[in-house]
């Protein structure tokens, strides 16, 4: 079978005077006045409960762009029995059918809906242009095209036969539904977690987070014009904690695609223990969870591109990704020309609305997150083992703006080095460059987690000590780069110990998750 090669969406410019530009921003102030009111997706249905949140823009709090509907516990059961009814025809449709769908998703982001995505996702995310561009139409269209062609290599991948006996492998679907629970700062994961597994014929009860439905508003729209068909991937929100309980209380409940929290992902994980004899099958766990990503800096490092990997490490999309880095470790000797860098490059950076494109950093998510960070830049003004060396400052008034921050610590466990804050705040380290070993020691065994993590070197031995010190300390490790920005088809995704199960999005590793194969042989 062939499908279309997967190839990367190339990046729009966005440049002043560019019909790209005016477009996005005819979209985004259409929106804004938009009060789009959203139900939920029940299999053919659109379910309006008339319990209703407001969605708004973290940029401008006090601006509503619109509504969604809460679910009840009779919804979320309902959604499964759609689910479970939609089931037979989609995992017995031809697999190239299904790839032709989500190849069809991909390419209306890719044109109809890519300023409208943008738009959306740069409005009730507060991501800026090249952002929401990055996220919400490359990275979306590029997990879209790539899946289809790790589908290629998964349905291809046959075990040896002989003339007389033919061995097949068959990978059904699981026995089930799958549970997507999908975080608000990437609306790539927002759609890919839930088409990853519909692509492998599966049905799915899918939960945004409240943060993200204006975009997946978008997403959804965007499955029903390209034929998912009703049922296939159905959509709730509402109370957390209700929805998976009930979704976990079913006993079809065969696997759960999660992006999120930590401490969340071990309580259904634990949950899912307590319910274990109650399944039909042992339900696939696949979860990304948080990270307290790390940049190294080798006494042999550029410290112009240290400086850099630092700023944009630490500081795109607000520090609001899982792979952003959050703790530095620098070699006194480069600390002066580093510092000098850092200063500069962060003062020269915009903050404010994303309707204005030449804006840098803009709000965070929403309150609780603007009050958790503020909490910690307080704190570092009054410790004696920390001191911050640009930013620290904080405005709720009209978005929840917070300052780019750096706090220098002189103690390796200072609780920024080790807490994940997820937002604009970098901590760093100052090391003596004889303790180059010692360090390396340190960044190996300071956090719980293990997502993404960077050496800056030009020295190779120093680079290999890195790489094999720091094996288990990152899933994504990154070599005289920034560690985020990882890229479908080139970076697959995902890190171990407390970040999660490692099962790579992007790869075919990730949508082996969503198939239980069966072999079958034939003698003749
Ligand atoms: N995949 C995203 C990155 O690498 C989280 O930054």
């Amino acid at each position: 079978f062939h499908v279309p090669k997967a190839v990367n969406e190339p990046v729009k410019s966005y440049a002043p005077n560019s019909p790209e530009k005016a477009k996005v921003l005819e979209a985004y102030r259409q929106m804004w006045q938009s009060k789009i009111d959203v139900p939920l997706y029940i299999g053919s249905e659109e379910i309006r409960t008339g319990n209703t949140k407001n969605m708004t823009a973290p940029h401008d709090h006090k601006h509503i762009v619109g509504t969604y509907h809460l679910a009840e516990k009779l919804h979320i059961e309902k959604a499964i029995a759609n689910a479970l009814e939609a089931k037979t025809e989609w995992a017995n449709m031809a697999w190239e059918q299904r790839a032709a769908i989500f190849l069809k998703a991909a390419e209306l982001i890719a044109g109809p809906y890519r300023a409208r995505i943008n738009a959306a996702t740069m409005i009730a995310q507060s991501k800026n242009i090249h952002q929401a561009e990055i996220d919400a139409s490359c990275e979306l269209i590029d997990f879209l095209r790539f899946n289809v062609e790790f589908m290629t290599q998964i349905y291809g991948d046959q075990p040896k036969s002989n003339s007389d006996m033919w061995n097949r492998l068959e990978y059904r679907p699981l026995e089930g539904f799958v549970y997507a629970i999908t975080p608000f700062n990437f609306t790539a994961i927002a759609g890919n977690l839930p088409a990853s597994a519909a692509m492998m014929g599966n049905v799915v009860i899918w939960k945004p987070s409240d943060s993200q439905i204006f975009s997946a508003k978008i997403i959804i729209d965007v499955f029903k014009e390209a034929g998912v068909p009703d049922g296939v991937i159905n959509v709730v929100f509402g109370d957390a904690l209700m929805i998976t309980d009930t979704v976990l209380a079913s006993r079809d409940f065969a696997g759960i695609h999660f992006t999120g929290s930590t401490h969340v992902f071990k309580d259904i994980w634990a949950k899912i223990g307590t319910n274990i004899h109650h399944y039909k099958t042992y339900p696939r766990i696949v979860g990304e969870t948080g990270g307290k990503d790390f940049i190294i800096a080798h006494p042999s490092a550029n410290p112009k591109q240290v400086a850099t990997g630092i700023v944009r490490g630490a500081f795109e999309f607000q520090g609001q990704k899982c792979s952003a880095a959050s703790r530095s470790y620098v070699p006194r000797s480069l600390w002066p020309a580093i510092k000098e860098q850092l200063i500069t490059e962060v003062k020269s950076m915009k903050m404010g609305s994303p309707e204005d494109f030449s804006n840098f950093i803009t709000a965070v998510i929403h309150e609780g997150s603007f009050d958790k960070l503020v909490s910690f830049i307080d704190q570092a003004k009054k410790d004696a083992d920390a001191e911050i060396i640009v930013g620290g400052n904080y405005d709720k008034s009209v978005g929840y703006f917070i300052e780019p921050t750096i706090i220098v610590t002189t103690n390796p466990h200072y609780t920024t080095m080790e807490t994940e804050l997820f937002g604009p705040v970098m901590t760093i380290f100052v090391y003596e460059d004889a303790k180059w070993e010692e360090t390396l020691e340190l960044v190996d065994t300071t956090s719980e987690y293990a997502l993404t993590g960077a050496v800056f070197s030009q020295d190779r031995y120093a680079i290999e000590q890195a790489t094999t010190k720091l094996q288990n300390a990152a899933g994504n490790f990154y070599i005289n780069d920034k560690p985020t920005g990882a890229v479908v088809g080139m970076q697959p995704f995902g890190g171990a110990r407390a970040s999660g199960t490692n099962d790579k999005a992007g790869s075919a590793l990730n949508l082996l998750r969503w198939a239980s194969p069966r072999t079958i042989k034939e003698t003749f």
